[in-house]
């Protein structure tokens, strides 16, 4: 495994809000947090049991920052996931979603807000095999009213972020592991949305490309963007500005991350195949 180097001090961090300042925190936050989520729980019904999944977490995600959640299997960390990408709602209380209360919306309601607001990634790229780079990039757009020279333009924008503008018409079999994950983050910009959410995005990646990825997700959120992975690996969760650790449903730790690495410093340290 790499060493994590380089310091780069990060003053951020949203500190939660005690009990008895919450109206004054909901002013403040309603035109800035991003993610608000208030309180929640969620349970799953599996025929006689019942599992308590969250058990009222409450946390605040500003606009440009980059978090990484971990913590044990079964903590939780999927199931919160899945609710901040708008894929589930909680059982009990609120999450607010750029200052919109999403927890009531059905599901084609939460569906239309996903498909605006949140690019997914998920841990096995879920890349269509007979689908080119560029048309796999483009299919969330087609569920949207853009025209084709717009879905086509924007495609190539998100692949060229991602560092693939070479790669466009190759397909998932002709690329590596990395680049296959690079093309399922396009995937995930191509219809602009304000927050990136990745569940573990480097799970199945070796140590030099997971940097990689990391470097990719690093230049994103220098652009503003606004990024969330779940990570079991401890030292690709310092590439993150904040790390959000869950125990049992719940948040048991919620700390900045002082000193950061930038991945593209870490990548000249690591073997390359060649070497
Ligand atoms: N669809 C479901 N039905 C019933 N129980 C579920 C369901 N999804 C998750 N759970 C349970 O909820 C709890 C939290 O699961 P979750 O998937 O959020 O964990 P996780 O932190 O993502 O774990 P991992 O690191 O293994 O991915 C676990 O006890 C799990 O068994
Ligand atoms: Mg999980």
């Amino acid at each position: 495994m790499f060493r994590v180097k380089s310091s780069r001090t990060i003053s951020t961090t949203a500190s939660m809000q005690s009990d008895n300042q919450s109206e004054i925190a909901t002013a403040k936050f309603a035109g800035n947090a991003v993610i608000r989520v208030e309180d929640v729980h969620k349970y799953y019904e599996l025929g006689e049991t019942r599992v308590h999944a969250l058990r009222g977490v409450s946390v605040e995600i500003q606009h440009g920052e980059f978090v990484a959640i971990m913590g044990a299997s079964g903590s939780g960390k999927s199931t919160f996931m899945n609710m901040l990408g708008c894929l589930d709602r909680p059982g009990s209380g609120r999450y607010l979603l750029e200052g919109i209360d999403v927890s009531k919306h059905d599901k084609k309601a939460l569906a239309q807000i996903r498909n605006q607001k949140i690019g997914f990634v998920f841990q096995g790229f879920n890349l269509l095999a007979r689908t080119t780079a560029l048309e796999n990039t483009a299919l969330p757009t087609l569920y949207t009213k853009i025209d084709n020279d717009e879905r086509q333009k924007r495609a190539i924008e998100a692949l060229a972020l991602v560092g693939l503008a070479d790669r466009m018409e190759h397909f998932p079999s002709q690329m590596s592991g990395g680049q296959q994950q690079r093309v399922a983050v396009a995937r995930a910009l191509v219809n602009h949305p304000s927050i990136l959410l990745a569940d573990e995005p480097t799970g199945n990646l070796d140590s030099r490309t997971s940097v990689e990825i990391m470097e990719v997700f690093q230049d994103l959120n220098d652009k503003g963007l606004t990024i969330v992975m779940v990570t079991h690996e401890h030292d690709i969760a310092q590439f993150a500005k904040r790390v959000i650790v869950f125990r049992d449903g719940k948040i048991r730790k919620d700390d900045g991350v002082l000193s950061r690495p930038r991945a593209s410093e870490v990548l000249k340290t690591l073997p390359t195949l060649e070497d």
